[in-house]
């Protein structure tokens, strides 16, 4: 990262709720090699992430404290606020499909926990930065982009779009309960900059991948691909598979939570795309035409009907975060993937 970071100096712990996570520990470890303390809350609730935390707290013993706990007990969410220097706020319910069989359990960890969250920093009279992890589901289906089929994917017609991606600019406009959910905290994260000074910051992202993901159907489906291409089992696909998707690699996405945080007095109140770009734009067959090419044999697909809310296109225009963040070029799809697959990898043979 071309951005200086910030000065561990200050011993007191960053908070990274999720932290977990598969975002949220690969952004733990980057802090804690950077030598800050880091408070992890996390519920524990995703099956697999207890792994992560165990990595973490091996590679970091001294720097690496973790709090099992639900986001929805907000005395203990508070508790954990109280007297750190920065808040990174990863934990949520992550699955659109969840959202749907349970929109009020969503609504409370999404919404009312972000809020708790928000005003513990608020009552702590200091600005402490909490950066949040929003979605590019805050755009909705974006059904105004006229499409068409080319090859294996679908395109914008408008050649600008096409180059550019959606910018910060688009209208909100939430589908799903996920979406609202994850949209109406992402408001409300902004507003704490605008209403109460609050230095805020959030990140709209797009499909974020990389080691330590530990994805389902559900959610994580570059992950989740590999996943089951190396068990040889089939994967569904929910529409055509010609639906494109713009991903990044998680070291760029840290690289982009760690620049907020150093930016935080430019950028506080600021809401960002942040996904791979025009140039990571990539849809479903075309990645298991890749996956198939690295594992050296065809995948099994099992055809099923589009899910709610599933975006045909959605890429992110990401100039405006690279320019402001002084982000460098994520990397390249097709490395990144064959990254994530040797990890998927080694992590079976650690096991075996
Ligand atoms: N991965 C992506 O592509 C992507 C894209 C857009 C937005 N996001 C957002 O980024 C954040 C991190 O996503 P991720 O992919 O790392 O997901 P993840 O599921 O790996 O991480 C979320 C963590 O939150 C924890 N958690 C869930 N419910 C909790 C609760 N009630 N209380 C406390 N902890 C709880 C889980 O145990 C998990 O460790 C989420 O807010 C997600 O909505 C992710």
């Amino acid at each position: 990262m071309s951005e200086p970071s910030v000065s561990p100096d200050d011993k007191r712990p960053v908070l990274v709720t999720g932290g977990a996570g598969f975002i949220g520990s690969n952004l733990a470890d980057r802090l804690a090699s950077d030598g800050h303390r880091v408070l992890i809350y996390d519920a524990l609730t995703r099956p697999g992430v207890e792994r992560n935390l165990h990595w973490l707290r091996a590679r970091h013993p001294a720097l690496v404290h973790a709090v099992r706990a639900d986001v929805r007990d907000s005395a203990a969410l508070a508790a954990a606020a109280a007297s750190v220097k920065a808040v990174f706020h990863l934990a949520a319910q992550v699955a659109v499909t969840t959202s749907l069989t349970d929109p009020i359990d969503d609504f409370q960890v999404n919404v009312a926990a972000t809020v708790a969250l928000l005003d513990a920093l608020r009552r702590r009279g200091e600005p402490v930065p909490l950066i949040y992890a929003s979605t590019n589901k805050v755009y909705g289906d974006l059904a105004d982009i006229a499409l068409r089929l080319e090859g294996e994917a679908y395109v914008p017609d408008d050649r600008n779009v096409r180059s550019s991606g959606a910018a910060e600019t688009r209208p909100l406009d939430f589908h799903t309960p996920y979406g609202c959910s994850k949209g109406a905290a992402d408001q409300y994260v902004l507003d704490y900059a605008r209403s109460f000074g609050l230095p805020t910051c959030v990140m709209r992202m797009s499909c974020i991948y990389g080691p330590r993901q530990m994805g389902t159907e559900d959610q994580g489906w570059v992950a989740h691909f590999l996943i089951r291409a190396l068990e040889g089992r089939p994967i569904s696909i929910y529409g055509d598979g010609r639906q494109v998707r713009d991903i990044l690699h998680v070291a760029d996405a840290v690289d982009a939570y760690m620049a907020a945080w150093a930016k935080i007095a430019q950028v506080s109140g600021r809401a960002f795309n942040l996904g791979g770009g025009p140039n990571n734009a990539v849809s479903l067959r075309q990645l298991i035409g890749v996956m198939e090419g690295l594992l050296g044999r065809p995948v099994v697909l099992d055809y099923a009907d589009w899910r709610a809310g599933d975006q045909r296109w959605y890429v992110s225009d990401t100039r405006r975060v690279r320019r402001e963040l002084n982000l460098p070029q994520p990397r390249a799809w097709r490395d990144g993937v064959a990254d994530l697959l040797a990890w998927l990898k080694s992590e079976r043979e650690a096991a075996a």
